[in-house]
């Protein structure tokens, strides 16, 4: 395991380490859940000060706990709720220095002081977010905006989201 403690020399270019990464893991993969358990654990332990890296998906008009690595979370959240419900009902990345200070904010884990919700869009639509959680306040600025917008999408475009049920489908005939 990486130390997770230890602070990048550059941020842009730990970034730019994480796209490669991606990159080689998605080649050959499409499959959704695979894709994004996999992007959740390359986040989690390449950047440093983070304790919860997961996704939210759109089922039943609610976001839906998906792949993550962290302390449990809570399963369903309405949209419009939270940072990650305010994200998606907005269609804007979310930059929160200090969760005690935004109305609404939903705890999961009490370590969480900082929060980066980013909107996954497919097309058109959003169809879920990439969360990630800081223990430290103000963790995540302008760059990590950037880069993780960039990274979502890097996600989004590799899964085919036509195919995203978790058996063959014929298995339950
Ligand atoms: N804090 C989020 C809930 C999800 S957890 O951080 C994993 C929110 O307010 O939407």
């Amino acid at each position: 395991m990486r130390n997770k403690r230890e602070l990048p020399q550059a941020k842009r270019a730990l970034y730019e380490y994480v796209i490669g990464q991606l990159n080689s893991l998605f080649e050959g993969s499409k499959n959704t859940l695979c894709n994004l358990a996999n992007a959740s654990s390359l986040l989690y332990y390449s950047l440093p000060q983070t304790n919860w890296t997961g996704f939210y998906l759109i089922k039943d008009n609610k976001l839906t706990l998906a792949p993550f690595i962290g302390e449990v979370a809570c399963s369903h959240i309405d949209i419009g709720k939270g940072v990650c419900g305010k994200a998606v009902a907005t269609n804007q990345t979310i930059v929160v220095d200090d969760v005690k200070q935004f109305v609404g904010h939903i705890s999961c884990d009490t370590d969480s002081q900082a929060e980066i919700v980013i909107p996954l869009r497919v097309g058109q639509n959003v169809v879920g977010v990439l969360d990630l959680d800081s223990p430290y306040t103000h963790r995540f600025d302008s760059v990590d905006k950037d880069y993780l917008e960039q990274i979502a999408q890097i996600i989004t475009h590799s899964c085919d989201w036509a195919d995203n049920t978790l058996i063959d489908t014929d298995l339950l005939h």
